[in-house]
């Protein structure tokens, strides 16, 4: 999408957060234009509760899940780098990528976009390469697409990381039978046309296609619709994206950007009543609903470098990673009234930070560093998952490989690999994958500091258990000041523990081939036996998980 097309929206967005009681603006731009405070200088011991018998609701794997978008370097060079390719591939498909991110177990892929989504024609995508039509890719870079990478190289790479597919489907300048015959292209067993052009395309078993995205951004890149207008098109597009066979279906409804509430209130209004009423309905014609949130610490037109930040900006950026608890919770009222028992899935299925790209780049491409405040940002945005993992279904962050706040980091020339801090923050936590979320409750010592207007938390928790295991997720978040915490673990009697610890040297380090391990986790040693329960050592700027083995 273009930047003009993003901040219309967002103005929109930005007068319901103000509308809005309690209003946490949730966009980019400041609304209080008075600088940070500073944070206290002295941070003292806090302590954590855990109840470890309580267990809540079920933190979905799929809030862990990931995005592949036709966008720079993220397919082309990033994924898919052609069988000819010097570099090891499966296919064309890159193995060290595949390898690390079957290493964090990722649950989905969404694909092909993004607003690309909302360009693409999935039949210039299959059949012989050399025959495939090209196309302009408008939004990213305005470069022309060879679609060699289409349905079965995505089918492909979903089979090879062991995942799931989230395919989205093109609302804004496709048509309803485009997006009916996809469908049954991909799922459909039988002798019917698609799966007859399937097979003729060299696949005979249909694929399992769990989620289908029914366009994206439609107030934006996707259409530039009204809320009314979309909800109509999401009922009439969803009714079509067929369930053949058994491949049960999530049909995911492009939803609001931020704080825009009432695109939210309009997609909700499509289930009228009848949720409400009728505990054990299943929600349609569909059965989510998206949101999508960015974290800037400036205006669109200076975000600054992932690499280059003060101590304030720093700051600034956890303060408004923050805001995605408030987001989550606001929208998640406005689903409520209508469906009050949570049959209807909300999906974040873009969120993470957005920096100005690296100098050189391709200012289309959206490629950025990664450093500790990226994982910090992650590190927040797991705690809010967890606590609303009663409504949030899915997360997907942007986007997995090259492309704003990635996992892997793939150099043009050399091919060298490297994998990021927020990577690492995603393997620390696969043990809260599909674990039940414990309630966490933290003291803290000192007064919180006011940044950009609200308060800031130095310390964030959350916890989740599965059988006889439990896992605790520490963020510290001031700068300079290390802290200990006393976690006070209540319930079950605690076998053993073992902590691991993210941090680095300087708060903008970043894992470059030269050095790939700047930002890398290692052991947590300053950790022991409490009365109770343990005490633990945070470095400063850190973010560590400490796992328990429980009795
Ligand atoms: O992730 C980059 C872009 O951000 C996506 O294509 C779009 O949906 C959003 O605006």
């Amino acid at each position: 999408m273009t930047r003009s097309n993003r901040r219309r929206s967002l103005s929109t967005a930005l007068v319901s957060a103000l509308t809005a009681p309690d209003a946490a603006e949730g966009t980019p731009g400041r609304l209080d234009p008075s600088a940070p405070a500073e944070p206290p200088a002295e941070i003292g011991p806090a302590r954590v509760v855990v109840d470890l018998d309580l267990p809540g609701d079920t933190i979905s794997r799929h809030l862990y899940g990931h995005f592949a978008e036709h966008l720079g370097r993220c397919i082309y060079g990033g994924f898919f780098v052609g069988e000819d390719s010097e570099i090891p591939n499966v296919r064309g498909i890159r193995t060290d990528v595949v390898e690390a991110l079957q290493a964090l177990r990722i649950p989905n892929l969404r694909w092909p976009g993004g607003c690309f989504a909302d360009d693409y024609h999935w039949r210039d995508g299959i059949g012989p390469r050399e025959d495939r039509p090209r196309m302009v890719n408008s939004h990213w870079g305005d470069i022309v697409e060879d679609n060699s990478f289409g349905t079965h190289e995505f089918m492909d790479l979903v089979d090879l990381l062991g995942t799931e597919a989230y395919v989205n489907g093109n609302v804004g300048s496709g048509t309803v039978a485009e997006m009916s015959d996809w469908i049954e292209y991909l799922t459909r067993a039988d002798d019917s046309p698609m799966a007859a052009l399937r097979r003729s395309n060299g696949r005979d078993e249909p694929w399992t296609v769990p989620y289908f995205g029914i366009g994206n951004e439609a107030w934006g890149c996707g259409g530039n619709m009204r809320a009314e207008d979309y909800a109509a098109l999401a009922r009439q597009y969803s009714t079509y994206v067929r369930e053949h066979g058994d491949n049960r279906l999530t049909r995911i409804a492009a939803g609001a950007s931020d704080g825009d509430l009432r695109w939210t209130e309009e997609l909700m209004a499509v289930f009228g009543e009848d949720l409400a009423a009728r505990p054990d309905a299943r929600p349609g014609p569909f059965q989510a609903i998206s949101l999508h949130h960015y974290t800037l610490s400036g205006p669109w037109e200076a975000k600054g470098l992932a690499t280059e930040f003060t101590e304030q900006d720093w700051y600034l950026t956890l303060s408004r990673a923050f805001e995605i608890d408030a987001l989550l919770a606001r929208h998640s009222t406005v689903m409520d009234r209508y469906d009050p028992y949570r049959a209807v899935g909300l999906v974040l299925d873009e969120w993470g930070t957005w920096w100005d790209v690296e100098p050189g780049t391709n200012p289309g491409f959206l490629y950025q560093q990664n450093t500790l405040r990226d994982a910090l940002v992650a590190s927040l945005h797991f705690d809010a998952f967890h606590r609303h993992a009663g409504r949030l279904s899915m997360a997907n962050i942007a986007q997995t490989v090259n492309v704003l706040q990635a996992m892997i980091l793939t150099d043009p020339d050399s091919g060298a690999l490297v994998l990021t801090p927020t990577y690492h923050v995603f393997a620390m936590n696969t043990g809260h994958h599909d674990a039940a979320a414990l309630p966490v409750h933290i003291s803290l010592p000192e007064q919180s500091p006011t940044v950009d207007g609200r308060e800031l938390p130095l310390l964030s928790a959350s916890a989740s258990a599965t059988e006889g295991s439990a896992l605790i997720s520490l963020s510290n978040l001031h700068a300079t000041s290390p802290r200990t915490v006393t976690l006070d673990l209540r319930g079950a009697e605690v076998r053993s523990h073992r902590g691991t610890v993210l941090g680095a040297e300087r708060l903008q380090a970043a894992n470059t081939p030269e050095q790939p391990e700047a930002v890398a986790p290692r052991e947590l040693t300053g950790i022991r036996p409490h009365p109770l329960g343990l005490e633990v050592d945070l470095p400063p700027a850190s973010y560590a998980t400490v796992s328990l083995e429980l009795g």
